[in-house]
């Protein structure tokens, strides 16, 4: 059976209560967290950086993700080693080809798990010149910038895609999908190939988290 991961977006806790918030999810079943990094400028929102981000790393007992909503990802990529984080996952519309590369390439240099993500505009073939040195492909169902937001289905057959280039790679690639993910959605998403499930709203939000990872993990196999 496929592994599957739970991935709650912090940017849905209460940031007032962040460590109660942490501790929060992992106990009830949270595989990682989903840090968004937003710069205001990449995407209309500003979110937190990175002393939060080492903040977390410091109370969580399980990996942290950072997905980089910012241009000029590869000048954050030693503060995000030293702050302690497992993956680290960049958009790539501002970069060269080259600089794409080489960003994904420092990241792995730096020990941690490289990831590239696409906005719901970009197809699956965007991916293809880096799927030799990425472990994570980030499939955004919603327009990247806020949580909240509705799942876009139309993206079901581009997640498919993602799967079929990951499967191709020499290597193990995780697909991950990232925007309007719960109950209702992460049967299909599943279903297409995604083993990385980014879930803010419908986790935090949640009565009981325990019993909606449950849920999720459920719906998900
Ligand atoms: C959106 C972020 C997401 C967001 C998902 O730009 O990348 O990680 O927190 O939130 P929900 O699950 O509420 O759509
Ligand atoms: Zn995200």
């Amino acid at each position: 059976m496929k592994k599957i991961t739970i991935s709650p977006s912090l940017l849905a806790c209460d940031f007032l209560h962040l460590e109660d918030e942490v501790k929060s999810a992992v106990a009830a079943g949270a595989g990682m967290f989903h840090a968004d990094v937003m710069d205001g400028v990449y995407v209309p929102n500003i979110s937190f950086g990175f002393d939060i981000i080492k903040s977390i790393v410091r109370v969580s007992d399980i990996p942290v993700d950072a997905h980089l909503m910012i241009k000029k990802p590869q000048n954050y990529i030693d503060v995000l080693k030293n702050a302690g984080v497992y993956s680290v996952t960049v958009h790539s519309d501002f970069d060269s080809p080259e600089l794409v590369r080489r960003t994904l390439e420092d990241i792995k240099a730096a020990g941690m798990k490289a990831g590239l993500a696409l906005r719901p505009c970009f197809p699956a073939e965007t991916v293809l010149p880096y799927a030799d040195i990425c472990e994570i492909f980030l499939v955004m169902t919603v327009e990247p910038g806020f949580g909240g937001q509705k799942f876009m289905s139309d993206m079901i057959p581009k997640i498919r895609e993602i799967k079929k280039i990951a499967d191709g790679a020499d290597h193990e690639i995780s697909v991950q999908v990232d925007g309007g993910i719960g109950e209702a959605t992460i049967g299909a998403v599943s279903e297409a190939g995604a083993d990385n499930f980014v879930i803010g709203t419908a986790f935090f939000k949640a009565e009981d988290r325990k019993s909606a990872v449950e849920k999720f993990i459920e719906a998900a196999k």
